[in-house]
């Protein structure tokens, strides 16, 4: 069975109180939905993992890290294993979001170590791929996006994979308030999960989650949600709002 999900990606966004607030606006708004068969995981900045654990251990939420190191454990300076955030009851981590990517460096190499790592410690990664602009324009977007699932994922043996959650977010489409249109986002989609199946089979392609990330909001999440590949949200901006994120998770 595929599982539906709404994931909240709060960036680099948020002092305490106003993380303290915004969980329990999202708390309090889920309380009137049904959730079955749906997963809503909230991925605040690490410093305010455990007021969110907390609060999951009560809620029916589930906790990612944005991000996590490339190694196990010991003298890497201002790193965060996979194993603290497993002690923590953290369930999700984030890997390979193109800022990431695009700031810090992080190459194809070090995503499959941190997916490797979050494996181990019975995390799931939730998987980014996705062009950039230029690359779309000139008809590269699906041969990039491959690549990417080649070099970060499609190592792992189908026990691991089954594990993994993708998140398509098409680079143009981060932050700018130009999303991709449910026509482009299904395409996509129908493509990861395809090459999904092309090295893993039918029956994990199709209970793969796969997420659409870029400028979703309570305007569009209904007609991409509605697609038939697109299995939910990775939500950046509007996940900031509780009353806008409780709306995209009604749309699913
Ligand atoms: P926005 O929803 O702000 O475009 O961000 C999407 C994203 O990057 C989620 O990881």
């Amino acid at each position: 069975m595929r599982t539906r999900m709404v994931a909240g990606n709060w960036k680099m966004n948020k002092t305490f109180e106003e993380a303290d607030d915004l969980l329990f606006g999202i708390v309090d708004g889920l309380q009137s939905l049904k959730l079955e068969g749906m997963e809503v995981i909230l991925c605040p900045p690490f410093p305010y993992m455990e007021m969110a654990t907390d609060v999951a251990a009560e809620h029916p939420v589930r906790i990612g890290a944005q991000n996590v190191s490339q190694f196990s454990t010991g003298a890497y300076t201002g790193e965060i294993s996979a194993e603290m955030l497993r002690s923590m009851d953290v369930d999700f981590v984030i890997i390979g979001h193109s800022e990431r990517r695009k700031y810090f460096g992080e190459t194809d190499e070090v995503l499959s170590a941190k997916v490797n790592q979050a494996l181990l410690q019975d995390l799931s990664p939730i998987f980014c791929c996705g062009e950039q602009l230029e690359e779309r324009e000139a008809g590269r977007h699906r041969e990039v996006v491959q690549a990417q699932l080649e070099k970060g994922l499609f190592h792992l043996s189908d026990e691991d994979m089954k594990e993994v959650v993708i998140a398509y977010e098409p680079v143009w489409a981060i932050g700018t308030g130009v999303n991709a249109s449910a026509a482009q986002a299904q395409e996509m989609h129908a493509m990861i999960r395809e090459l999904v199946q092309e090295r893993y089979g039918q029956a994990l392609a199709q209970d793969m989650t796969i997420l659409y990330g870029g400028s979703c909001n309570p305007a569009n999440a209904a007609e991409l949600f509605a697609q038939p590949d697109v299995d939910g949200g990775l939500i950046g901006g509007a996940s900031l709002k509780a009353d806008d994120f409780i709306s995209i998770v009604r749309s699913l």
